[in-house]
């Protein structure tokens, strides 16, 4: 008897059913109006769900800084951290979209970055591909998907198998005991000034021995310019992907070191208490809508219907 053929022969019906609701329709296609569009290609089994390759405003090349790019997701009315359930999970809800977005761009970077925040709210978190695979329950089981972000990274002929990811401290107030400072597969940086090394230091004495190396720029604060020649040019880090939070991000964006920003914003609010003592909200605009000096490049849809995600352009923008 001959078997039956099909894209999905391996692939059994439970992952294929995950697979279908995070497959995105293009609403919006603003493409044509950037010039400099970069496209980094997706492999079949990724471009099948995503629509497109991904694409970056400008190519990072001839660039004496990485092109950075912002991954957030906000709720309905633009939640972005619940300050009793800490992470973008209670804002997306578990939404497979969201999290296999996250793993697109965790594979694109050269490097990851998040702000002393967002570590010390979220001290289980590693900024990897296998982190959003092991520990997402929504992304449980998928691990034909697993193995082809896997392979996409690989043939970007990146070096490490995660990023090495980077956290920003001014004040060197960071929990060392958080488990991506112990992950052996991860290379870990703290950035910081003079001051922040001192205080760090000072907090734990024994910190040459630790993982972490850290990197100082600038005196009294962090001198993110510096920073970010300093990691084009010594560890030639092209594109780097900031996770955020909103505090870190509206510093660099002040210095013009944000390209560009992918947020996913869902259909619901999250379940909880949504008091304004809990709640924060990314977009300090009015109704905390995009900011509008961001340009739309594409916007997105997942086949939930409850995800839209954005490609905006955010070089204009200076502020959250
Ligand atoms: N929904 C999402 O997609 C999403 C994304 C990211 C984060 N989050 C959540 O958001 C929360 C964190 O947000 P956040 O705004 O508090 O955190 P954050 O931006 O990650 O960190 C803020 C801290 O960074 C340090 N800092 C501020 N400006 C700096 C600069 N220019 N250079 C170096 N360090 C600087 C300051 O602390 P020190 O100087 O004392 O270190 C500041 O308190 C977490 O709960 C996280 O889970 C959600």
């Amino acid at each position: 008897m001959e078997t039956p053929k099909g894209e999905n022969m391996n692939v059994d019906s439970g992952q294929s059913e995950k697979q279908r609701e995070i497959t995105m329709m293009l609403l919006e296609d603003g493409r044509g109006e950037f010039p400099d569009l970069h496209t980094l290609e997706l492999p079949p089994e990724l471009l099948r769900l995503y629509g497109t390759g991904l694409e970056f405003v400008r190519s990072p090349e001839g660039m004496t800084v990485p092109l950075t790019f912002v991954n957030f997701v906000v709720s309905k009315e633009g939640i972005y951290n619940l300050k009793d359930r800490p992470g973008g999970g209670a804002i997306s809800g578990g939404n497979r979209a969201d999290a296999f977005g996250m793993a697109i761009f965790r594979a694109a970077a050269d490097a990851v970055m998040v702000g002393s925040g967002t570590v010390n709210g979220e001290p289980k978190h590693l900024w990897n591909l296998d982190f959003i695979f092991d520990k997402f329950p929504q992304m449980q089981g998928l691990e034909e998907l697993r193995a082809a972000f896997h392979r996409f990274r690989k043939g970007l002929a990146k070096k490490d198998k995660n990023p090495p990811t980077f956290f920003m401290t001014n004040s060197g107030d960071v929990n060392l005991d958080a488990v991506v400072f112990h992950d052996e597969t991860t290379s870990t940086y703290i950035v910081t000034g003079a001051q922040g090394a001192e205080n760090l230091a000072r907090k734990y004495p024994d910190l040459a021995s630790r993982r972490p190396k850290v990197l100082v720029y600038g005196m009294e604060t962090l001198d993110e310019p510096a920073m970010m020649t300093d990691l084009r040019g010594r560890f030639n880090i092209k594109h780097l992907l900031h996770e955020g939070g909103p505090r870190v991000v509206n510093a660099l964006m002040q210095k013009g070191l944000v390209h560009q920003f992918f947020l996913t914003q869902m259909k619901q609010s999250p379940a909880g208490n949504l008091s304004p003592e809990n709640a924060q909200y990314l977009f300090s605009t009015q109704d905390h809508t995009i900011p509008p000096e961001a340009k739309i490049v594409t916007t997105r849809r997942d086949a939930t219907g409850n995800a839209t995600l954005y490609n905006l352009d955010f070089r204009a923008v200076k502020q959250l």
